[in-house]
């Protein structure tokens, strides 16, 4: 019987500068993401045919709207076969973390893998971009540039060593497609200008944090605040408690913050914790360099 097991991370985005709209209803952007080593795990079994998928918690759709299912189904199109997936789903849903898009990226990779390898590196990178725009980024999981829609994906070295991210999820997730959308409301944060992204890789390059964290910018914060405004508190309570830069990140609504210190990441964590309670959720890592 062939198996697999892997892990399936998520990502932050330091940088979301959208520069406009485009005929096909996406926006342009420039984007910068780094990958967060919080993972969900996807256990494999390699069937004759059919998609069966199975999951520890019951909200999540196990069904052709998620993501390991339309990833398999691309890959059955092409190569005879079939699996059976579970999922122990750690991470938050519809975060803007990218956890379903990484859980999609893991499947093609994973099925590829188990199967010999049928379907050629360019392919593969085709099917995760018709899947969703931050697929692609989670085949390599590195760190990395991205442009187009978010699926052209040029990947480079960040130094973050010595600093501590903390990452909280209020316990509602934002739609994707509104927060795009609600943009129009807000035309000062499409800047249509490029090179933000390349200043940010660079700063990353080099290790320079502080000015990591001054560059920090969203386009989609505005609006996805205007309607949570608890985001904007959450950043507010963050900078209180010694954060150095703090950003939501992509659609929301995970906000994320950057610490100097472990040990003041960790009370600043256990303030969260005692402020806002038992709904949200809180993670704190180091990411790997
Ligand atoms: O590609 P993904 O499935 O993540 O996109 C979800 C929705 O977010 C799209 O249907 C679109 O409405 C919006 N979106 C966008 N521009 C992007 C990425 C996403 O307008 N670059």
């Amino acid at each position: 019987m062939v198996e697999l097991t892997a892990k399936s991370g998520c990502k932050i985005n330091l940088l979301l500068n959208v520069l406009g709209r485009r005929p096909d209803g996406f926006h342009e952007l420039e984007t910068v993401m780094l990958p967060v080593p919080i993972y969900d795990e996807l256990q494999f079994e390699k069937t004759g045919d059919g998609i069966h998928l199975t999951c520890n918690k019951p909200e999540l759709s196990v069904g052709e709207d998620n993501l390991i299912v339309r990833a398999a189904q691309k890959f059955f199109e092409r190569v005879p076969g079939g699996v059976r997936v579970h999922l122990t789903k750690n991470l938050p849903i519809g975060g803007g973390i990218g956890a379903g898009s990484a859980n999609a990226a893991v499947t093609l990779k994973a099925l590829n893998e188990m199967n010999g390898f049928p379907l050629s590196e360019i392919l593969l990178h085709q099917l995760a971009a018709d899947l969703g725009s931050d697929v692609p980024f989670f085949l390599n999981n590195l760190p990395a540039l991205a442009t187009g829609r978010g699926e052209q994906v040029t990947n480079f070295v960040a130094n973050t060593r010595g600093w501590t991210l903390v990452l909280v999820f209020p316990g509602f997730g934002v739609s994707t497609p509104w927060a795009y959308k609600e943009l129009k409301n807000y035309p000062g944060r499409v800047s249509g200008k490029e090179g933000l992204a390349e200043e940010m890789k660079a700063c990353l390059e080099k290790g320079e944090m502080e000015s990591v964290c001054n560059k920090l910018f969203n386009s989609l914060e505005a609006p996805v605040s205007g309607k949570y405004p608890i985001l904007q508190l959450y950043q507010d309570f963050f900078r209180e408690l010694g954060a150095v830069g703090t950003l939501m990140s992509g659609s929301g609504s995970t906000t994320f913050a950057w610490f100097r210190e472990q040990a003041i990441a960790q009370s600043a964590l256990e303030g969260f914790r005692d402020r806002f309670g038992a709904q949200i959720t809180l993670f704190q890592t180091a990411l790997e360099t």
